[in-house]
Order: C-alpha cells, then sequence, then structure tokens
C-alpha cells in the first residue's frame, strides 16, 4: 500500500482517486500521525500532498521528517514538495509571480520519474511559493518559465518532489508520470482493486455499530443501495430499511427495488406507500421550486414516522460518496434548484452517529463494489434519478392521469434505449410530461393530444452535459412507439439543450 499524508489540500483526494486507478491500495493519514503509524512493512511508498500553507509559516502542517529517512520512496507534491525541501536543509520562498493553470514544462531525460515521457510538456500549476535553494544530494529534473525547480530528485535515497500537480488531467502526462513512481520506484504489482476492501469495510462497520440498531433510507440509487448492502452484510437484521414510495417513481421501480434487495438480498425492508399522501400535498401545486420543498419535508416528515415505529435507532446509514462530500465543501454556489435526496435525510433526526462506507469512494468504485456484493447488475448500473423523481418531469401540475402517459412513455424510452444498447453509455435518458397539446391526424382523424419530451445527454458528472446524439432509427422507434402505445400523446420532441445553459430535469 502506499500511505498519503494530508496536508488539507483540495486535491488529496483526487490524489488517492488516481493511485486506485493505477490498481494500487492508497490509504490518507493526516499529517499529525506519528511516525510508528506511518511505518509498515507493507508501506512501499509515501506521498505528501498538498495543502494551502506556506511551509515557512508558524504553525504550518509538518509530517514527521522521519518518514524521509526511512529508506521508502517519498513523492512530494506541491506543498509536499515544498516541505521535502524544507525539512532537507532546502529554502522555499514567496515567487514574485505564482503559476496557476496549465503551463509548459521541460522534463529532464533520465529522471527515473518522467522515463518514457515527452520532455515538453504541459502541466498544471498552483503555487505562489517555490523552491528557491534545494536541499544537499537534490538536482532539479524539471523547470517551467517562472520556476526553475518545476520538479527535484534525490534518486540514491528514492526522494522526489514535483511542484505541479500531476493529480488532475490537465497535467496529461500526470497519471503514467504517477505510474512510473508506484509501479518502478515503489515496486507496487498494480493489481489491487476495489473489492479487495469489502472484508475490511464489513469488519469497520462490526465494530462501529457492535450490537446497535441500524436504521437507513433504500431509495434504490446506487449509493443508497451498495451502503445498505455491506452494512447488512456486517450486521444482518440489526439492519432496518425503509423504502418510502412516494408514487413518483418509474414503472414497476418500486417492485423492483423490493424485488432486489428484499427478496433477492434479504434485506430487511420497511415498504411504506406514502403515495396517496404526497400526491394530495402535491394537488394543484405548479411552480418547480414548491414542489421540490413540499416533496423534501414531507418525506422527512413520514421517515420520522417510520423510524419512530422500528424504534430507537443507535446509527442512521448515509450513502454519502466522495463527489458529494467535494460537492457540499464549496459553499457560496447559488441554488439552481433546492436538491432532496430521497434516502438520503433529515438533518434533525437524532442519531447517534451516521455511518457513511462510502465517503471516500467514487461512482464506478461503488459500482464495483456493488457488484462484488452480488447486487443485481441492473440495480448497480441504475441511471441517476433525482428525488422527487417524476414531479419534476411533469411541467404543471400533477395528477394521476399525467403520471400514468409519463411513466408508460419512459418505460418504453428505457426498453429501446437498452435494445439499443445504449443504456451505459448514455448518462441519463427519460421522457418529459410537457402539458402541451397539438393537433395531429391518426387514421382518418384529427388529434388534439399531448406532446412528450425526451431527454437523454451523455456526461461524466452531472456538472456538464451534451444531449446524446440517440441515431435516428432508434429515435424513429421511441416516437412510433410511444405515439402508437401510450393513449393521449400525439407528438414527440427532442431536447437539444446543452448544460450549461439547460439542466438535465426541466424543473
Ligand atoms: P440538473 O437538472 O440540476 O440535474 O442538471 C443534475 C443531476 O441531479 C439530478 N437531480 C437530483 N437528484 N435530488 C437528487 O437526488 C434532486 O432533488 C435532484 N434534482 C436533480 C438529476 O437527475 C441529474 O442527474
Amino acid at each position: 500500500r502506499i500511505i498519503l499524508i494530508d496536508f488539507g489540500g483540495q486535491y488529496t483526494q483526487l490524489i488517492a482517486r488516481r493511485v486506485r486507478e493505477a490498481q494500487v491500495y492508497c490509504e490518507i493519514l493526516p499529517y499529525s500521525t506519528p511516525l510508528a503509524q506511518l511505518e509498515g512493512a507493507d508501506v512501499k511508498g509515501y506521498i505528501l500532498a498538498g495543502g494551502p500553507a506556506s511551509v515557512y509559516e508558524a504553525g504550518a502542517p509538518r509530517c514527521d521528517a522521519g518518514v524521509l529517512a526511512l529508506g521508502k520512496p517519498v513523492l512530494g507534491i506541491c506543498y509536499g514538495a515544498q516541505l521535502m525541501a524544507q525539512l532537507l536543509g532546502g529554502q522555499v520562498a514567496h515567487a514574485e509571480s505564482g503559476e496557476y493553470g496549465g503551463v509548459a514544462i521541460t522534463l529532464e531525460a533520465g529522471d527515473p520519474l518522467f522515463n518514457g515521457l515527452e520532455a515538453q510538456a504541459t502541466c498544471w500549476m498552483s503555487h505562489n511559493d517555490r523552491i528557491g535553494q534545494l536541499p544537499e544530494g537534490f538536482h532539479a529534473t524539471a523547470h517551467t518559465a517562472h520556476c526553475p525547480v518545476g520538479a527535484m530528485a534525490c534518486p540514491e535515497k528514492k526522494l522526489f518532489a514535483v511542484q505541479f500537480h500531476p493529480e488532475v488531467r490537465h497535467t496529461p502526462f500526470g497519471q503514467d508520470m504517477l505510474k512510473n513512481y508506484l509501479y518502478d520506484i515503489c515496486g507496487c504489482s498494480g493489481d489491487w482493486v476495489v473489492s479487495g476492501l469489502v472484508e475490511s469495510m464489513i469488519a469497520d462497520i462490526r465494530k462501529t455499530v457492535g450490537k446497535g440498531r441500524v436504521i437507513s433510507g433504500l431509495s434504490g440509487g446506487v449509493d443508497s443501495a451498495v451502503a445498505s448492502t455491506l452494512v447488512h452484510r456486517a450486521v444482518g437484521d440489526q439492519l432496518t430499511c425503509v423504502f418510502v414510495d412516494h408514487g413518483l417513481l418509474r414503472l414497476n421501480e418500486a417492485e423492483e427495488v423490493l424485488r432486489v434487495f428484499r427478496d433477492e438480498m434479504g434485506l430487511n425492508v420497511v415498504y411504506v406507500d406514502a403515495k396517496d399522501r404526497f400526491l394530495s400535498k402535491l394537488a394543484g401545486v405548479t411552480e418547480p421550486e414548491r414542489k421540490r420543498k413540499i416533496i423534501g419535508e414531507e418525506f422527512i416528515r413520514v421517515f420520522e414516522e417510520e423510524a419512530a415505529k422500528i424504534g430507537d435507532s443507535d446509527f442512521l446509514v448515509q450513502g454519502t460518496i466522495y463527489p458529494d462530500v467535494v460537492e457540499s465543501g464549496v459553499g457560496n454556489a447559488q441554488v439552481i434548484k433546492s436538491h432532496h435526496n430521497v434516502g438520503g435525510l433529515p438533518k434533525d433526526i437524532k442519531f447517534r452517529t451516521v455511518i457513511e462506507p462510502l465517503r471516500s469512494l467514487f461512482k464506478d468504485e461503488v459500482r464495483a463494489l456493488g457488484l462484488e456484493l452480488g447486487i443485481d447488475e441492473k440495480a448497480v448500473w441504475r441511471q441517476p434519478f433525482p428525488g422527487p423523481g417524476l414531479a419534476i418531469r411533469i411541467l404543471g401540475d400533477i395528477t394521476q392521469e399525467k403520471l400514468d402517459i409519463l411513466r408508460h412513455s419512459d418505460a418504453i424510452l428505457r426498453e429501446e434505449i437498452a435494445l439499443a444498447g445504449l443504456d451505459r453509455e448514455i448518462w441519463q435518458y427519460f421522457t418529459v410530461f410537457t402539458g402541451m397539446r397539438t393537433v395531429g391526424v391518426m387514421g382518418d382523424g384529427r388529434t388534439y393530444d399531448y406532446i412528450i419530451g425526451v431527454r437523454a445527454v451523455t456526461s461524466s458528472d452531472a456538472m456538464t452535459v451534451e444531449f446524446a446524439e440517440i441515431p435516428y432509427p432508434v429515435m424513429r422507434r421511441i416516437s412510433n412507439r410511444i405515439i402508437n402505445e401510450v393513449s393521449h400523446v400525439n407528438r414527440v420532441v427532442y431536447d437539444i439543450t446543452s448544460k450549461p445553459p439547460g439542466t438535465i430535469e426541466w424543473e
């Protein structure tokens, strides 16, 4: 394993992610960790991560300098590079001009870290301080126009440092450089996979929970599903899952969730039929934010009532994953839509502890874990579905009739996308009930019926999206089937808006 020492930088988790992508297990420890805990026969190397401080400031975070003298490889990145320089007697100072963003860099041939890489490259920089004087035994191995020590090394002692950020995609050679470090310098074999984590995660959960009682909200979404299944593996029926059906799910979705998690996986699932309750609260409401607020609040109320019936729980399972952690850390963004996670929960419920077993994992790792736990592939690859469900895909007020039309058309779309083999490459695809009616002709008669919108987007993170380029023959089938099979629909339109400026959902 590799130990990654954290100095509070925003990219620490991303470095861990890249190391794991290279199939090497990586653990993040705070800089204050005592040397004894940093050592271990199974530790192949260390990475000192970035951080916002300046190494020469009083109180700047420092790790035990002993880590540089263990005889194991150490790679310093940005702040970690500067700290390495300073701890070994070099000097770090404020640079006259900082470097931010993509910068041209020259890599020295012959440095093992840059083995096989082009000498002239682009890297991502983000620093105001720089290494002014190298520690003894080191030489500079890369430079930029404004930074004479873009990287430094003392290969005899297996110490390496880079001022740039190899972990971000804007450093195109970054991953190859990390692989050089991990495989050639540290001697890692690169055969780690996320499934190797299952046993230790289960052991951790058991230790935390003891004989306590645990409750979780199950929505059918992959995060809450994997988190709940993991906890179930650890503590069995000490876990109760609450599945609230707000009546805004897709066709057969509730049945599917129960089949997979209750029947196949054996989780103890309490099904709460709250359909009427939600529908009556939503009756006549047309304003999108109102809908979202009503659903969010009602959901909390239902969950609280069910939790009270089950009795005191000591723990609440949350399906928080790493991108959620990052996003919630980013404060002042304007509220575009008030997101509500069904299955994610009331802030004011009193539970002793929240368990978030997936907190350090990325979506694809969560999926891999889900498959490892034996969860049905369809559930593991389920496309994202918003907490407020179909309510935000019906423009205007919500009625049972509109829900039925929307569900039916959406099921057809999903079937056709899957048949065309496009279900994994399209990020999200669904139909929208526009509420608009147009004139058409069917057989020999005039029709005056609803327009269904089709939305399908490609994305890697939902932050920016492009509309999906679904082949016309597939579009034609989708349109024909929806118009022929769903009553009261006589027209289908395709949404060709990217995000920004559009959002994925229509409300
Ligand atoms: P937008 O429409 O903002 O959606 O581009 C981005 C992603 O978030 C999903 N979404 C939600 N997910 N609760 C959720 O759990 C919500 O309230 C919510 N609103 C939107 C949306 O489906 C897309 O994947």
